[in-house]
């Protein structure tokens, strides 16, 4: 299941243009053929439906599993919650589905043309219409909300100095944002706690713009068949500076260490690391935070896991 989510999700970039290319290419043949009345225009159309119907399922997989790697819906599930990227991923689910449900519709239209006795051309026509808007829309929506995912951004500009020392006693210095720990599926499947700092607290609560040089600590433990043990996993931390220093992330500086990697870890480390902002290792923590762009670049503590 793992490896069927980090498999297909990233088609889903890919895959969600020919439902849309293939719909709108549709469309204009059954225009085209009101001016040049030939049957080959209507076999055309049907074959792009298909088209569009197998690719809108490809693209239906996909988008979920993109969902669920990115750590944007905590599980799966056809509609997701309105909390997940201020309700934007709803809506898109929401016409993705309505596209889906169309193009199968469609597809009967599709079947009748190939079988010779086709639909009305008007109603064809009409279909076509409805079905290349739905795809539209939703591609819309959907890029609306990865709208400024910068591919490729690899580094920040940033303030060399060590972020890790001016860390300090973060247990003492930061204030714990959830009551237990949850496993993160974002971080390497690990147990994570999330701390900020105490004057950032109820921003981050309200999901609002941290104050800068706010300070964002996320620490993690390996699993253990299900449970948290004592292994320290990674140190992952985002720090607010200027926004004039770093535009592209709204100010945002990402770093990473790990004193003791663990045996197998997915990151392939062997000796300890420390990636400090700017560094390479570092684009994707970008890159999938770019996602909660409206939440501050934060992905936030999951319901039910919040510290009042
Ligand atoms: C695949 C998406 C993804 C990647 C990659 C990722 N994160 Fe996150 N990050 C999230 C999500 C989702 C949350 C909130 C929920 C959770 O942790 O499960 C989060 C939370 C955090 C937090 C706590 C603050 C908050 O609420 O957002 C920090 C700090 C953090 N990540 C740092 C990093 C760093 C540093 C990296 C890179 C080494 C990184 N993240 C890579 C998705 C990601």
């Amino acid at each position: 299941m793992e490896n069927l989510i980090h498999w297909l999700g990233p088609l889903h970039p890919a895959v969600i243009h020919f439902p849309i290319a293939c719909s709108i290419l549709a469309f204009f043949c059954l225009v085209a053929k009101r001016f040049w009345p030939k049957e080959k225009w209507s076999e055309a159309a049907a074959i792009l439906w298909a088209l569009t119907f197998l690719s809108a399922v490809a693209a239906f997989f996909s988008g979920h599993a993109l969902a669920l790697q990115f750590g944007i819906v905590p599980q799966l599930s056809w509609i997701p919650p309105a909390s997940a990227l201020h309700g934007q991923l709803q809506e898109h689910a929401l016409w993705g589905s309505a596209s889906l449900l169309l193009a199968l519709f469609v597809g009967i239209a599709a079947w009748k043309i190939l079988n010779r006795e086709p639909w009305p051309d008007g109603i064809n026509l009409g279909l076509g219409l409805v079905l290349a808007v739905a795809f539209a829309v939703t591609g819309h929506e959907g890029g609306e909300m990865v709208y400024g995912f910068d591919h490729e951004q690899t580094t920040v500009n940033a303030g060399s100095s060590d972020l890790f020392d001016s860390l300090g006693n973060f247990h003492e210095n930061l204030v714990k944002m959830n009551i237990r720990p949850w496993n993160s599926r974002a971080h390497g499947h690990r147990w994570v706690n999330t701390y900020v700092s105490p004057d950032a607290v109820e921003a981050y609560k309200r999901s609002d713009p941290l104050p800068v040089g706010s300070v964002v600590v996320k620490e993690s433990f390996e699993d253990d068949n299900g449970q948290p043990s004592g292994t320290l996993g990674p140190l992952y931390v985002m720090k607010k500076g200027a926004v004039t220093d770093s535009p592209r992330t709204r100010g945002w500086l990402y770093a990473f260490k790990w004193d003791k990697p663990a045996p197998n870890n997915p990151e392939r480390l062997k000796d300890a690391v420390k990636w400090l902002p700017g560094d390479g290792h570092l684009a994707s923590c970008i890159k999938c935070h770019s996602h909660f762009r409206d939440e501050d670049y934060l992905g936030g503590v999951p319901e039910g896991f919040e510290n009042p």
